[in-house]
């Protein structure tokens, strides 16, 4: 695949012994690279949405596994795989729903289970973070190309959140399928769901979309409905922060609205993910846990506040889509469909 007209910054960049992150905070206004030193400096990062999205907010953890590895002073190989799973802990408390977020700590954590030394330790955790995003890569590449396969030209997709090339080591995840689309020639559209209350698809997906010179149209959540009827959306598309056993899907909330307005008007809804992101050890949806942010993201806009004190606010991050409500589950080994629990446990044997 020719990459040349891709020219969406990267949010993640190792620098040897620092991260150097894309601020998605400042995004689209300001393009703004922070050193993360730290691993207090990651974990505030992953919490305060500099970096998001499953797989982007994966790879920096690991990455800061690597930094508190660089530093550490353990004189013995059992004192730092203690202190390595300590960090690991404190990172993976960052943010409880996206599961690679821990997958991608717990890879680390294995690979280092029978070195020899610690400088062995420190440079096999280095190569495991680098690999991870390496893959990441390629997996999103392979996830746009399967998704590709279910469009058509001329087609007009509706999505949520961003699941883009910021959110991921590059290409994103359901919107690789329009990078791809755009490298091929074949014109789909997009429809970008505002995604309140912290507006990543009005300032993320718009702005990694009409950087590729992708077609893309902002709307506010509360227009989906009327635009899926008259502007004749062919299809929705949404990314995910963790699949549990039986496909049921956490992602961004509202995510849920869109597939009760996919099955309404009878088009198809799709997840595309990588197998990072399912966890098999819970069963459904009910045992994924949701995580509630601060009020403030509702209760005002760009800090003025626009709801009276005082007034109760929840806020959910993420929602559940169950799984019947799920045309096709998009990831880099093909489109999962039908009988959920049968494919994912083919793809996670026990
Ligand atoms: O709160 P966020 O911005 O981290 O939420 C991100 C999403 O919900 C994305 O759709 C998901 O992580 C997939 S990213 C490829």
């Amino acid at each position: 695949m020719t990459t040349t007209n891709f020219t969406i910054p990267r949010s993640v960049i190792w620098k040897d012994d620092f991260i150097s992150l894309l601020n998605q905070q400042k995004l689209p206004h300001v393009t703004e690279y922070i050193e993360l030193k730290s691993v207090e400096d990651v974990w505030e990062a992953i919490q305060t949405l500099k970096v998001r999205g499953a797989p982007a907010i994966g790879i920096a953890a690991a990455f800061g596994l690597v930094i508190a590895a660089h530093k550490d002073s353990s004189t013995t190989v059992a004192e730092f795989q203690r202190s390595i799973k300590e960090k690991r802990d404190y990172l993976a408390s960052s943010r409880p729903t996206a599961i690679n977020l821990v997958w991608a700590l717990d890879r680390l954590i294995r690979s280092i289970s029978n070195v020899q030394s610690i400088n062995e330790a420190k440079t096999t955790i280095l190569h495991e973070a680098i690999q991870i995003q390496v893959e990441d890569e390629e997996v999103c590449r392979l996830i746009g190309e399967h998704a590709l396969s279910v469009f058509k030209n001329g087609d007009r997709v509706m999505t949520i959140c961003n699941a883009g090339s910021i959110a991921t080591a590059k290409y994103g995840t359901a919107l690789a399928p329009f990078y791809l689309a755009k490298e091929k020639d074949i014109n789909i559209s997009v429809y970008a769901c505002e995604t309140r209350p912290v507006l990543q698809g009005a300032r993320l997906t718009t702005w990694e979309l009409m950087q590729a010179g992708v077609d893309v149209t902002l709307i506010t959540d509360n227009m989906a409905a009327h635009t899926i009827k008259s502007k004749n959306i062919s299809a929705i598309i949404v990314g995910a922060d963790r699949i549990a056993a039986n496909g049921d899907t956490a992602n961004k909330i509202g995510t849920y609205n869109l597939a009760l307005l996919a099955s309404a008007f009878h088009i198809p809804f799709y997840v595309a993910a990588p197998l990072s992101t399912f966890d098999p050890t819970v069963s459904n949806g009910n045992e994924i846990p949701i995580e509630e942010r601060n009020p403030e993201e509702v209760t005002e806009l760009n800090g003025v506040r626009v709801a009276p004190e005082g007034v109760k606010v929840f806020n959910p991050a993420f929602d559940i889509t169950p799984s019947e409500l799920i045309a096709g589950i998009i990831t880099e080994k093909g489109i999962l469909s039908g009988n959920y629990k049968e494919a994912i446990s083919t793809l996670f044997p026990v």
